[in-house]
């Protein structure tokens, strides 16, 4: 091309080299900001205009190109050019094509420095409300869940090794809160991220007489950002973002390893539904559980998007360095996967099919209930280290012949202590060990009702009243 085309052409007398314009150009990944890219700019055009800066007339032709490119990139005729190098240029450049003077004027008092943080910090802070939106429906799908099914009983595990016995509701109520705290985060992160740091220029600042809370609040932004050199030179909400969305992504790995694991022959726990499963191109017995397994395989390049956000930022002097074009496709990929994988995770949980039974014989097989003989002991004044011992000795035995705890006779348990009477037939019972267990936050079922109500109300309190970020 030739060196007029580019923006910066004029200090220039050699043409970049194709190579270069390559390695150099964002636009293949940073077009999907045009739209913040479009309501910036006219934002900063508006402002221009009220302080006198560019004329009524001028503001008018910038106001209309910038529309009508917004509706060539919609409907796909907009000719994206990598030797324009990223989405700023490009638009910039067609406007310049279409209205001639006043375009070239946009860019007063203005860098592509404050214009791209702009850029990304809004487009952050609106993936960041489509994604609460979908964190409020995995939530609701657990909710749904844990009504429908909830009442199940299934081991609960430390070590992987049956514990005590849980209510299934109980199980997931505990991811309902771990979603909640994740959603917490990400309205954390939009608050700091919700300044704007137009106005900033280059680094430091313009002559010209900006009005830049008039920018902040065309564009929604709570207040325009303090210090010029950091409106341009920190990515700090970006990387607040991929950390809350690392964090997510633990949490739905967890979640996804659990229903990998439930879903297998050897637990047959769930049933995963046809939709979110394949077949094996050899084994034809085989129903494989991809969606859970990607989701837990995703949360890897989350966490990879983080960690390179961060080595980018590190030691970078201020203020910006072209190092921070590598920004975009690190938080793209964490906001578009974390998007993904909670929009999966909610479709996924209500079409499983729980196996109440399978449930309920692991628990019957693996003494989940001896806790509750030892407590049965202490509560009747046997110091509870020696009942730990008593039970640990009854296992044992119970082990060797075969036998399950609720298979044992009064006789049977009196071998071992005879502080047992007739009521430990009832309390060695899986449903009584799960009513016991009533301290606040616990699994007993009249807590987990209102634990469920709680959570049902907290959920409705915000998908009726949705606040904006900040
Ligand atoms: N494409 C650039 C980026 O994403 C825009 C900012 C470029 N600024 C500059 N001075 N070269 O970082």
């Amino acid at each position: 091309m030739s060196k007029s085309h580019r923006t910066w052409g004029g200090r220039f007398s050699e043409e970049t080299d194709a190579f270069v314009a390559r390695l150099n150009a964002s636009v293949s990944y940073d077009k999907r900001m045009y739209a913040e890219d479009i309501d910036g700019s006219k934002a900063h055009a508006s402002m221009l205009a009220k302080q006198g800066i560019i004329s009524g007339e001028d503001l008018q032709e910038i106001h209309r190109g910038l529309e009508q490119i917004r509706r060539e990139i919609e409907s796909d005729e907009f000719q994206w050019r990598t030797e324009l190098e990223d989405v700023h240029m490009n638009i910039e450049s067609r406007l310049i094509e279409l209205i001639g003077d006043a375009g070239a004027r946009l860019h007063t008092a203005r860098s592509r420095n404050d214009q791209v943080a702009t850029d990304l910090r809004l487009w952050l802070l609106r993936h960041i409300e489509r994604l609460k939106g979908s964190i409020d429906a995995l939530q609701g799908a657990l909710l749904q869940v844990a009504r429908q099914d909830g009442d199940a009983i299934l081991p609960g595990y430390t070590h992987l090794q049956r514990a005590q016995p849980i209510l299934f509701a109980h199980h997931l109520l505990a991811y309902f809160e771990m979603f909640e705290r994740d959603l917490g985060r990400f309205e954390d992160c939009a608050k700091r991220c919700n300044e704007s740091p137009l106005g900033s220029a280059a680094l430091a600042g313009t002559p010209f007489d900006l009005d830049r809370t008039m920018t902040a609040e065309l564009l929604g932004f709570r207040q325009p950002m303090k210090n010029s050199l950091d409106g341009v030179a920190d990515r700090d909400f970006a990387v607040e973002f991929t950390a809350a969305a690392s964090l997510m992504m633990i949490h739905l790995s967890r979640l996804s390893e659990e229903l990998v694991l439930w879903s297998s022959q050897e637990f047959a726990f769930v049933e995963i539904g046809d939709a979110f499963a394949t077949g094996s191109s050899i084994m034809p017995q085989k129903k494989n559980p991809d969606i859970p397994e990607l989701v837990r395989g995703k949360s890897g390049r989350v966490l990879g998007s983080f960690v390179s956000l961060l080595t980018t930022l590190k030691s970078l002097p201020l203020a910006y360095n072209k190092d921070m074009q590598e920004d975009k496709e690190a938080l793209f990929d964490a906001a578009d996967t974390v998007l993904d994988c909670v929009d999966a995770t909610a479709r996924l949980l209500p079409a499983i099919k729980v196996n109440s039974n399978a449930m309920r014989a692991a628990c019957d097989a693996g003494f989940v209930t001896a806790t509750d003989v030892a407590d049965y002991l202490a509560q009747k004044s046997v110091p509870f280290r020696q009942a730990h011992h008593i039970v640990g000795g009854l296992v044992g035995w119970c082990i060797e012949t075969n036998r399950t705890l609720t298979s044992l006779s009064l006789d049977e348990f009196r071998r071992f202590s005879d502080i047992f009477e007739a009521d430990i037939l009832d309390a060695v019972t899986v449903e009584a060990s799960v009513a016991a267990r009533t301290s606040p936050g616990g699994t007993a079922p009249s807590r987990v009702q209102s634990a469920l109500d709680e959570a049902a109300r907290r959920l409705a309190s915000r998908t009726q009243s949705d606040p904006s970020p900040g």
